[in-house]
């Protein structure tokens, strides 16, 4: 196995932070534990449970899971996965659904069951959004909660789609996307105007139950958000700043997005 460059540990607070020469060998590093945690499971015969996230960040690591189910044997069969979020409104077979997103970034890849696969459904009537989300919820719960949280972060501080203004105890709801992430997201869309200005995503709160979380940032243009993130007053105004008071986060990053922290 190829050495990963790990440049700097620290911790900031409860977090722990790693910060990587490049966001390549900080994905491979995040897809091993994935991996061992998977490997661990079926070795007690267990099921893992997966949160997903989507956006440029986890691309690499779903390479490279998809790298070790493909030569290496990782087999998925006994992952339960939840994506955080979903455009509403939004058909599945859309290319800018996330559905659509994690199949071709990843689940159509791998041996992971269609049953076990669970992504915020954007096709709903709005009347119904409610009671689904209060059912997305349950589900995490049925199956034990969610062993491991992939997060990245938006220029806003958004973790998942949870705009500022969320809640630490917010659950899967759905949510007004705000201007920067509509603005960010229009490149995809060809255009502002065609981005949707709703989401159902998993809540602040339903990330915390997590019994692992790891968040990735890479990049210069995360570098702002990521100190503000690790360093900035907890508050709802950049809800990333509340993992400061979760349990078991961990920061993987690369040397760009971790070129403004205090220790750096
Ligand atoms: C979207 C997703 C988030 C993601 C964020 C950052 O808004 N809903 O889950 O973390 O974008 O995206 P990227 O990884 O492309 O920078």
């Amino acid at each position: 196995m190829a050495n990963l460059e790990l440049l700097r540990e620290a911790r900031f607070g409860e977090i722990g932070v790693k910060i990587y020469e490049d966001r390549s060998d900080a994905s491979v590093s995040v897809a091993r534990r994935i991996a061992n945690l998977i490997k661990q499971r079926q070795s007690e015969s267990k099921m893992a449970v997966l949160g997903l996230a989507t956006g440029a960040t986890p691309v690499k690591v779903y390479e490279e899971l998809i790298r070790l189910h493909q030569e290496e044997g990782l087999s998925f069969r006994n992952v339960i996965s939840f994506n955080l979020d979903e455009y509403f409104p939004m058909q599945p077979d859309s290319k800018h659904s996330y559905v659509e997103f994690m199949k071709h970034n990843l689940f159509a890849h791998i041996d992971i069951l269609p049953e076990n696969i669970h992504i915020p459904d954007g096709t709903l009537k709005e009347e119904d959004v409610e009671k689904y989300c209060e059912e997305y919820e349950n589900k995490i719960e049925e199956v034990g909660g969610i062993d491991f949280q992939l997060l990245g972060i938006g220029r806003t501080g958004h973790i998942g789609f949870n705009e500022p203004g969320s809640s630490a105890d917010s659950l899967t709801r759905m949510v007004v996307l705000n201007d920067v992430t509509r603005t960010d997201a229009a490149g995809g869309f060809g255009g502002k105007e065609n981005v949707p200005t709703k989401a159902i995503t998993m809540g602040v709160g339903s990330v915390f139950k997590a019994k692992a979380i790891v968040l990735m940032a890479w990049g210069e243009s995360k570098a702002e958000i990521v100190k503000h993130a690790l360093e900035g007053e907890v508050s709802s105004n950049v809800p990333a700043t509340f993992l400061q008071h979760a349990k078991g986060v961990e920061f993987v990053l690369d040397k760009e997005a971790a070129a403004l922290l205090a220790a750096s």
